[in-house]
């Protein structure tokens, strides 16, 4: 299986990238310093399949998920929804700034798949 390499300096603070990975998109998001301190802020609340930011990013800056929403497979929306990360429209799941799943069907996270920085972390390999 051949590996996906992705320039992280092409993708500005604030957006996200989405890339093609064993035939699934990635979501690869530059998160600002707000949207981190929100990430972290919801490890407080209620979840609904438990994960801490942290534990879901290797560096907190950028967030690397797979684009599948965890109900039925669709592609989640970039920024929209109600807490700030994804919206998948097929049947309404919101997911926030850290992929995590917050309201609708969806029973679990985005996952979070195998990657590592690689050249002082201006790309990551898939
Ligand atoms: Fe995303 Fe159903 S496939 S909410």
């Amino acid at each position: 299986m051949g590996s996906v390499e992705v320039e992280l300096g092409a993708i500005p603070l604030g957006e996200s990238a989405t890339i093609k990975w064993r035939g699934k998109p990635v979501f690869i998001r530059h998160r600002t310093d707000a949207e981190i301190e929100l990430a972290k802020k919801d490890d407080d609340v209620v979840l609904r399949h438990p994960e801490t930011d942290l534990s879901r990013v290797q560096k907190p800056e950028w967030l690397v998920v797979v684009g599948v929403c965890t109900h039925l497979g669709c592609v989640p929306i970039a920024n929209a929804g109600d807490y700030h990360g994804w919206f998948c429209p097929c049947h309404g799941s919101h997911y926030d700034i850290s992929g995590r799943i917050r309201k609708g069907p969806a029973p679990l996270n985005l996952d979070v798949p195998t990657y590592r920085f690689e050249e002082e972390d201006t790309k990551i390999i898939l």
